[in-house]
């Protein structure tokens, strides 16, 4: 017998040409009809977002990004879909979002994409709704939120240098891309998901500290699976020194300025023009005011990007709420760092509630121009209920809680928190550390500016004073014998832009001084209050009735009791001072009286029927109740310069 080769062999060329087309023609129709829909999108002719000319083509077809950034870790996950289909219904076709690296890794090597964090399941739901996705996986993102995104575990390197190529932190940045990427890779447009783009590191031209330092995340990305197009995003400034190679530059604005474009168009000609952050609003500092830009000044603003034939991205499209000790702080040309405050509304088009603004309904009729068909309806709005106060009914003094916390640590010489060895060798992220030592006189306690970045100073636990970066010094009174001198330090947010990424330590970051003498020998207590701690406390058998006078700082418990499902509200807290806010053991965020925020967004799926727990961790100062309103007060009010 012959073989099929030999057979071969035989045939004229056109005989096998003939042959070789048939089947190249069968093994495209057994393709096309054995694969789904989006995996024929992996197949050579279908192609995702591309720059190559003037204008972005999506499948080929000329296509305009109308984005805004929804980040989903500021969200309630039961709310996820809730803020999308109010994004596709105000006539957005991409959705774009951060990664918070903080959140994900939170020890090193420990990952946590599950629940809130599960982006696979928020770049599913957007799918669903056939929104595209532009994933901003950092690692460093700014965003307002503490440190930029990035673990505060990596400072624990004394000579860590953050967003450069130094050893340590590129390590650091693979071995988190190696869970990162390939959680995303499957959604790639090319393997019929919807991330149409991506973008390497976030405003790298205002920072520009090592000039390979691009080309690393650009190649982190690519060797591990990445096809889809590459961005950047930086301001006018950061422009000249925040592109790479291969990636598509984008500008960042509130007001259009035609010099800003030209300038894009000049170092990048014949390429699709994108703002990537088109500032819908603005951010908040404690002790400032609230700032609001004005819907009738921003829709021209959008109405002429649109006009000029650019894309665009609303940053930020809904804010949501930076949960827990998340905020971020903001120190460039202050002479101190300023904390965030709790909210991240942002006077965005859909508030932190998700509730319909002026300027949702003025851009779904400006975009809705830019649609073919007509625009789905916007789903009914969510209830909210203003319930009555609740009473406080006990309370427990701080220092009565102090055995709940992981083993302290005795240490001749202060330890900043980040070198705590708490959290299996992590140290303390967040929240608050106490230094304690012996004191034999009263005198002048000088800082010596070591405080990051305020504390609560008391001798044998009554509160002399407050330190921070203005006040450095404080007389402690005379008394007799040895006596305990305990500095509780809180870390209010580190700073997420600027240079001094590399100098967010926190806690006692140095000596202090009694007397001009530094003190040693300290027991230091961490008190970073995640969810295990709240949990223990209420099981404490210190609590104290509310007959009794409460000591300060202390926690303060009531119970919010609900006949009916759930919704949202507001807890607000006049004749409080400073402190932090758990509901069921989740961690709502800060509040200060010094505002501008005075009211805190309790989401309603993280209620319950029945009794809620309530638990106010208070500095200074509290009243008898917790109050709730319906309507957010962010405060006394500034337009955005
Ligand atoms: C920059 C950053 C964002 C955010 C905004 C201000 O553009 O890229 O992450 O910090 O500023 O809200």
């Amino acid at each position: 017998m012959e073989s099929p080769s030999v057979l071969c062999v035989r045939l004229s060329l056109k005989q096998r040409y003939f042959l070789l087309l048939c089947f190249a023609v069968g093994a495209v129709v057994v393709y096309r009809f054995t694969r789904s829909r989006s995996e024929v999108r992996r197949s050579w002719h279908v192609v995702g977002l591309r720059a190559n000319s003037s204008q972005f083509t999506l499948e080929t077809k000329p296509f305009r990004i109308l984005g805004g950034s929804i980040h989903y870790f500021r969200v309630p996950r039961a709310y996820w879909l809730d803020r999308l289909q109010k994004m596709k219904a105000c006539g957005l076709n991409t959705v774009t979002t951060y990664v918070p690296w903080n959140l994900h890794e939170p020890e090193r090597g420990v990952f946590n994409f599950e629940d809130q964090l599960d982006l696979e399941a928020y770049l599913r739901l957007a799918a669903s709704l056939g929104l595209w996705v532009i994933l901003r996986p950092g690692p460093y993102i700014c965003a307002e939120w503490d440190l930029g995104g990035l673990p505060s575990w990596l400072l624990r390197d004394k000579n860590m240098r953050l967003r450069t190529t130094y050893p340590g932190f590129t390590a650091a940045v693979n071995s988190f891309f190696n869970q990162l990427i390939k959680k995303v890779v499957p959604h790639q447009y090319s393997r019929g998901g919807p991330v149409i783009a991506f973008q390497v590191e976030n405003e790298y031209g205002s920072y520009a500290r090592d000039k390979d330092y691009m080309h690393f995340i650009k190649e982190a990305l690519l060797s591990r699976g990445i096809t889809e197009l590459l961005l950047t995003s930086d301001n006018k400034e950061g422009l000249k020194l925040g592109g790479v190679k291969g990636a598509l530059q984008t500008i960042n604005f509130q007001k259009l300025n035609p010099d800003d474009i030209k300038h894009l168009d000049a170092i990048q000609p014949q390429k699709p023009k994108m703002v990537m952050e088109y500032w819908s609003g603005w951010f908040d500092l404690w002790g400032n005011l609230h700032h609001v830009y004005a819907a009738e000044d921003m829709v021209p603003v959008v109405t002429e990007i649109l006009k000029q034939d650019m894309s665009i991205n609303l940053y930020m499209f809904h804010g949501g709420t930076n949960f827990g000790f998340m905020n971020g702080a903001f120190a460039v040309g202050l002479p101190a760092p300023k904390p965030m405050v709790t909210s991240y509304d942002y006077d965005a088009p859909l508030s932190e509630a998700g509730d319909y603004t002026t300027k949702y309904h003025l851009l779904r009729n400006l975009f809705s121009s830019y649609h073919t068909q007509p625009l789905p309806e916007p789903p009914s709005l969510l209830e909210k209920s203003a319930h009555q106060p609740v009473v406080i009914h006990r309370h427990l003094s701080l220092w009565d809680t102090l055995h709940f916390t992981d083993k302290p640590l005795k240490s001749e010489r202060p330890v900043n928190m980040e070198n705590l060895p708490v959290n299996n060798k992590n140290g303390q992220s967040y929240g608050y550390t106490l230094y304690e030592t012996i004191i034999a006189s009263g005198g002048a306690l000088n800082s010596r500016d070591s405080i990051r970045d305020r504390a609560l100073v008391f001798v044998d636990r009554h509160f002399v004073g407050v330190l921070d970066y203005k006040i450095q010094e404080l007389a402690l009174p005379d008394g007799k014998g040895k006596r305990t001198l305990s500095l509780l330090v809180e870390n209010c947010g580190r700073v997420n832009y600027g240079k001094t990424l590399d100098e967010q330590r926190k806690g006692l970051v140095g000596d202090i001084e009694l007397n001009q003498q530094v003190l040693r020998d300290f027991i230091i207590h961490s008190l970073d209050m995640k969810p295990g701690f709240v949990n223990r406390l209420v099981n404490s058998a210190h609590w104290m009735s509310v007959h009794q006078r409460p000591s300060f700082p202390g926690f303060f418990q009531a119970k919010l009791y609900l006949s009916s499902s759930p919704k949202d509200t507001f807890i607000k807290l006049p004749g409080w001072n400073k402190g932090v806010v758990f509901i069921n053991g989740k961690n709502l965020g800060r509040y200060w009286s010094i505002g501008p925020q005075q009211t805190l967004y309790v989401p309603g799926p993280w209620l319950h029927r029945g009794d809620n727990q309530v638990i106010v961790f208070e500095e200074q100062e509290a009243d008898g109740k917790i109050q709730f309103t319906v309507t957010p007060d962010y405060g006394m009010t500034v337009d955005v310069e």
